[in-house]
Formats: C-alpha cells, structure tokens, sequence
C-alpha cells in the first residue's frame, strides 16, 4: 500500500466536516435537541473509536443518554473477536427493535469489527431490518457523510467495502475522563494468528506519523491528562510502513520527552517483536508505566506454532525474563486461549505451568471460540466443551492464587497511585491505579479525584489492593 492512498487528504475530512454541519443544522430545526446513545462492546481500540463517533455527535449537536427509549440516535459499535461478542450485539439489536416500534424515526446503527464482516451485514440485511446504518471501523471516519445519507435518502445504508483501511486525522473526540485517555498509534494487524478475526475486519497495519501522535499526546498533557495508553493490535509493528525510520521504542521514547506529570502505558505489545531495545527504552524513560501486558495465548510451542504466534515457549520466557531484569518491579499480564482445535489435557497444562513460572499479575482468559473465516476454524477440535472447561477452572484457579500472592505482598508499603473516579462501595469511596496499572479502593476525599496520592495499602484480595490516601 502506498502511503498516499493510506493518509485521507484534509479535504476528504474537511468534507466530512461540511456533513457534520449540514446534519448539525438539520437537527436544530427538531422541535427538541437529539439524543445519542453509543453502546460499545469491544476492546480499548472499540472504546477509542467509540469516543470519535460521540466526538462527530457533539459536533452535530446531539447530547447523550443511556436510555435506548430516550434516543434519537443509537449506535452500536461491535466486537467480532469471539461468538459470545457476537451474541450480546444480537441480543441487544432484538431489545432494540421495542425502541424503534416506540420511536419509528429512531435512527439505529451498526458499526464496529463485525459490522466489517459481509456475512453479518447479509443478516443485518435480512433479518434486523430496524438498523438503518451499518458501517464497518474503516468506515468510521466518514460517519457524518453515511448519517447524511439516511436522513436524506430515507433508506438504508450499508458501508462495508474497502478492506485495507486508511488513516484519518483530525477527527472530534469526547473522552471518557478527564485524567486517561487512549491514543491510537497504529491500525489494523499484519499478525494473521491462525484463530484471530481481528486482520480481516480491521484491515492492515498503517500507523500514524510521529508528529501527529506526539503533538496528540502534547494537547492531552497541556489539558491536564495524566494517564495515557497508546493503542495497537501490536505496537511492536509501529513504524514499519513509514517512510521516516523510526520504530515503537524510538516513539516511545520521543514522547518521554514531553514535560509533564504523566504516565504512558501501551497495549498491545506482540511477543515475537518485542525485545532488548523496547525494554531498555521502558526502563530508562521516566514517563513510561512499568507495565508491559505481553500476550502468550499458550505455553506449549506446538500450540504455538499452530496459532501462528512466531515464538516458541522459551522464546517467551526468555524475553520476560530479560524484562525482568531490566526493570525488576515490571507489572506482567498476559491474554491465554484454552481449547486451541487439537490441544491436549497435557498441552493445556503447559499454558498453566508457564502462567505459574512466569507469576503474572494478572491475567485475561478466554476458552477458544472458532471464528468462521479463520484458518484455525477449520482444524479437527476433538476436545470437548466440557474438558476444555475443566483445564480452564484450573487455570483460574492458579492465577487467582498468584494474584492473591502478588497483591499481598503490596500490603504495608505505601505507593503513589492516581486517583481516577468513585468506585461506589461506602467503604472505599475511591478508586485509582498504581503506576504499574493495579486496581486500588481508597478511602479519601472526591477532592482528590484526578491528582497523585501517596497510599498506604492495608489489604488486598485476588482482583485489587485496599488503602488509606496519606
Ligand atoms: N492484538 C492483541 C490481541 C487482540 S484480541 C494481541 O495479539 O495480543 C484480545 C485477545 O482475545 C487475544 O489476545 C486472544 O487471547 C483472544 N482471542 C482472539 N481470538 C480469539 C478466539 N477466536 N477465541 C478465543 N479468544 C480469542
Ligand atoms: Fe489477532 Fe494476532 Fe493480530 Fe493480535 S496479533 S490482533 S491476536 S492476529
Ligand atoms: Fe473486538 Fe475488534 Fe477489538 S474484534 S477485540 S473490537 S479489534
């Protein structure tokens, strides 16, 4: 892909603009100002693009509700990467359908990872004939011009088309919080793991220029932000499609530059391309989180090699142990797939053996769900449902006996940790992280809401530490 076909000229979004506009006066003519609502079902990248789509409905003069009922606009941004991702989406398009009987001009979109999937939009065009927009992630940034299409055609619209995928800049964001905010630095997936969706509805790797990521990243420092994740399927690829030489630690480390009281995390990282350079640039960066979520998905190297991860079992360990040694207070967390097709009871049990030797804080665990499309769909999966379910107990129950161990050991030490919301229980009003990314209940006053605190960690469980603010 040449890098002129993958940048949209400011025109292109200049134009999108001009939609936005158009629509934004349409909609001050309504007797009442429109209401959004947008549902999102998928990873940190779904929640990225997510606050784009609030950003275009702010600027078209819509506020925004949770109440399906109340909505003029509902969109629902979808995640394809298991069934059960795809099921919760069907589930609630069916709750919708009472909405729109209430509300016959209610506008209802689909966009998101399985909207990108043809078979999905043949069945949205079938079967839930309510949804009036459906667009897929390489679409969003022309989100203004499809909504325009609907008031004025008053029909239905499906936008699915272009596969590659581009890169588009200066779209309006509303985030989340006003201490963290998420900044994708690349797109797409080049990896092709053999059970994955992810390449084929979010296209190939293209990642943004420098300049624009560190002047994104300036503005949110400026704004008072302080916690910053850099988003990636696998940011270990950032740069190689660029024409300036520069890779993920040359990034990294151009950002640490930027004064300012801040922390910057990053997920995800690909084992088979991390190593030395990335974690030396961890280690001597001051503004870099110690905190690295390194996925092994399995720890047995046939598995391995059958998932198309590119490292073996000792490769990985080797890698996190050299992490390990160059920064030794490192916060491990990993991604694990139980009941790959054809692993065995004593293949599964490598994967617990490897989570037990590498002592991870934490972990995200998923029993394999096959992905029609996908190499991995088609292999033999003799295991039963209800085996895969057994080895999957016991890789929980290993890991919460980790994570209680680990978090134990916080106990008595006082630690700087950011405060960044109510957590809702009486007991510990405060929620906050520490500087490696763990879970913190405080107990302290709202005032301190978005500042660094000292804490005095008192207690801990398996899923978070417990403290007093000094
Ligand atoms: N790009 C990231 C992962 C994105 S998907 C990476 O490579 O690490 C997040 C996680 O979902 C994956 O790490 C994997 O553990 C899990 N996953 C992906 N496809 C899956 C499937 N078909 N079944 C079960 N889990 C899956
Ligand atoms: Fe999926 Fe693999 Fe790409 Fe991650 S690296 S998004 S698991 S194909
Ligand atoms: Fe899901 Fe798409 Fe993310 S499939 S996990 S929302 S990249």
């Amino acid at each position: 892909m040449k890098r002129t076909d993958v940048l949209l000229s400011p025109d292109a979004m200049a134009r999108q603009r001009e939609f936005t506009e158009k629509i934004a006066a349409h909609h001050r003519q309504l007797d009442h100002r429109p209401l959004a609502l947008v549902d999102t079902f998928g990873c940190q990248q779904n929640v990225a693009d997510s606050q784009r789509i609030m950003g275009m409905l702010r600027d078209m003069g819509c506020e925004f509700t949770d109440d399906p009922m109340a909505a003029d606009i509902i969109v629902l941004n979808t995640c394809a990467i298991r069934e059960n991702a795809e099921k919760r989406v069907y589930g609630a398009l069916g709750q919708l359908t009472h909405a729109k009987a209430a509300n016959p001009r209610q506008i209802i979109c689909l966009c998101g990872c399985m909207a990108q999937q043809k078979t999905v939009a043949d069945k949205v065009r079938a079967s839930y004939r309510h949804v009036d927009l459906v667009f897929g992630p390489q679409a969003l940034w022309k989100f203004p011009e499809l909504l325009w299409e609907v008031y004025t055609r008053h029909g239905r619209v499906f936008s699915i088309e272009d596969e590659h995928g581009t890169i588009a800049e200066g779209m309006p964001v509303v985030r989340e919080s006003a201490v963290k905010a998420w900044v994708s630095i690349m797109y797409g997936c080049n990896n092709f793991c053999s059970y994955c969706i992810v390449p084929y509805v979010r296209g190939r790797e293209r990642s943004r220029e420098a300049e624009e990521i560190l002047s994104e990243v300036r503005g949110l420092v400026a704004e008072g932000y302080k916690d910053i994740t850099l988003l990636g399927q696998n940011v270990n690829s950032y740069g190689k499609d660029l024409d300036t030489p520069m890779d993920f630690a040359d990034l990294l480390a151009a950002i640490d530059e930027i004064p300012g009281d801040y922390l910057i995390r990053f997920m995800t990282s690909h084992p088979k391309d991390a190593g030395a350079k990335l974690f030396e640039t961890m280690a001597r960066c001051p503004h870099v989180a110690k905190q690295l979520h390194l996925p092994v998905q399995s720890g047995n190297s046939r598995v391995l090699k059958e998932m198309n991860r590119g490292y073996t079992r000792e490769g990985y360990l080797e890698k996190v142990a050299l992490a390990r040694k160059l920064m030794p207070d490192i916060v491990l967390t990993s991604d694990i797939i139980i009941g790959f097709p054809g692993e065995t009871e004593a293949e599964a049990m490598d994967t617990i053996s490897l989570v037990k030797e590498v002592g991870y804080d934490a972990l995200f665990t998923f029993i394999y769900s096959p992905r029609p499309g996908t190499p991995a769909a088609k292999m033999p999966d003799p295991a039963t449902r209800a085996e895969k379910q057994v080895w999957f107990d016991r890789l929980l129950e290993a890991q919460n006996e980790i994570s209680a161990q680990r978090h134990a050991s916080y106990v008595g030490k006082t630690l700087r940790v950011l405060v960044d919301g109510e957590s809702g229980d009486s007991r510990w009003p405060l929620q906050s992280r520490t500087d490696g990314g763990r879970l913190v209940h405080l107990v302290g006053d709202k005032s301190l809401i978005g500042q660094y605190v000292q804490v005095k960690i008192t207690d801990s469980n398996t899923w978070a530490l417990f403290g007093e603010a000094e």
